[in-house]
């Protein structure tokens, strides 16, 4: 089988490929990535002198070129990582995401569609269901939760979603699409607050948490998240929905003590900074119809997932300290100047 997965070159893509490459040694990986900021060769670096592994630089959303690598390299499946995924960045410039979050999973479809792929899966996010309230923890979001989305990044993950869907309905593509909860792990960009948390700590920089540090996440180590989307693009039924999550939800404080504790730092470093617009109250995924009809449960808990995780970036700071280039320096200045000096 040739699998096409966009987005390799990224956080989740990265270790979906690491997985992919190592378990499927008879099937042929194409990386497609654009190398946005948060794309990076290095993740994917070790992967490059394997016979099953290939990458290719292009936009998702550049329908010749989609159009043209879809006729020649006859994919059998699709898998779309491909997206700008950071919210914060969404408030600052909503534009690039409808481009490549909606715009861009259109083109997939439509190559898709035109070249028979024999299944399209997209990665979505549990952030398309919206917030859950603090105080009803109770709650949980099922596949059948309404979508109703707070930020620009969810609306376009939404958008993209409502795309695939009909794609599966009018045309008969056959299509799944996950819904995962936050991920942590080794590779993440460090503008997401695990890896932020990690690298500011190990400075002994400030640890900039929004509001009241109340929020609830609900997190899985990503390889779990990897092991559910190759179980759903083998085994998960056309046209559905699965949800992914692994009951395990934290409020961001108790996330950055854990990380201080680990790293034998003091919580004099937090800071209490002005809070996200919009931004979500809780999540908390019900991974019920994954381990009902595909037997999925994750391997990892937070403790061991956040121990693999601190011990990667501490032996791999050369990975890390590239990517803190001027572009880097430049968002964190505008993102948290102003914050940290306000309050
Ligand atoms: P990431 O930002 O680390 O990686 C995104 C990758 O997509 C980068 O390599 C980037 O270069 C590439 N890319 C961006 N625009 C592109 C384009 N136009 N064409 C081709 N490539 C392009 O993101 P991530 O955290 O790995 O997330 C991957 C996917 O998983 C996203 O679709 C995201 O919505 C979803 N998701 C993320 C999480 C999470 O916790 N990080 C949870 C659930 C779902
Ligand atoms: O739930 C899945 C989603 O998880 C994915 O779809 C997104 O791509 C991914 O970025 C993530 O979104 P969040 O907004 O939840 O992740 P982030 O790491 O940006 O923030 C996690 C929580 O921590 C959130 O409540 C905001 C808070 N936070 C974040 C940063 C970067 C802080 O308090 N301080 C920070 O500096």
């Amino acid at each position: 089988m040739k699998i096409l997965v966009t987005g390799g070159a990224g956080f989740i893509g990265g270790n979906f490929l690491h997985y992919m490459v190592q378990n499927y040694p008879q099937d042929q990986m194409v990386n497609l990535d654009l190398l946005t900021y948060a794309g990076n060769l290095e993740t994917v670096k070790s992967l490059e002198d394997k016979p099953n592994y290939r990458f290719v630089h292009g936009d998702i959303a550049d329908r010749d070129f989609i159009m043209k690598l879809f006729e020649k390299e006859k994919f059998d499946i699709v898998v779309n990582f491909a997206a700008e995924s950071h919210v914060d960045r969404s408030v600052i410039n909503p534009e690039i995401f409808i481009q490549t979050n909606v715009l861009g999973t259109q083109v997939l479809l439509d190559a898709s569609k035109t070249y028979g792929i024999k299944r399209y899966h997209q990665v979505s996010t549990d952030e398309v269901y919206g917030d859950l309230p603090l105080n009803r923890t109770d709650l949980f979001f099922t596949e059948e939760t309404p979508i109703h989305t707070s930020s620009p990044y969810s609306a376009s993950k939404a958008g993209a979603d409502l795309l695939v869907l009909a794609y599966y309905r009018t045309f008969k593509l056959p299509v799944t699409i996950s819904r995962c909860s936050n991920n942590y792990g080794p590779y993440q960009f460090p503008e997401k607050l695990i890896p932020l948390i990690i690298i500011r700590a190990l400075e002994n920089q400030r640890l900039p948490i929004y509001g009241k540090g109340e929020n609830v996440r609900d997190w899985l180590y990503v390889t779990d998240h990897c092991r559910a989307i190759d179980l759903i693009i083998r085994k998960g039924k056309e046209g559905e929905v699965y949800n992914i999550g692994g009951h395990n939800e934290k409020t961001n404080l108790e996330v950055v003590k854990m990380v201080l504790k680990i790293l034998e730092k003091p919580e004099s470093l937090i800071r209490y900074v002005t809070d996200r617009p919009g931004h979500d109250l809780r999540y908390a995924i019900d991974p019920t119809k994954m381990e009902r009809e595909l037997g999925w449960k994750p391997e990892y808990t937070f403790d061991t997932g956040m121990d693999k995780t601190i011990k990667w970036y501490l032996s791999n700071k050369e990975w890390w300290q590239r990517v803190m280039n001027g572009e880097y320096r430049n968002y964190i200045k505008n993102m948290y100047d102003k914050r940290l000096i306000e309050r």
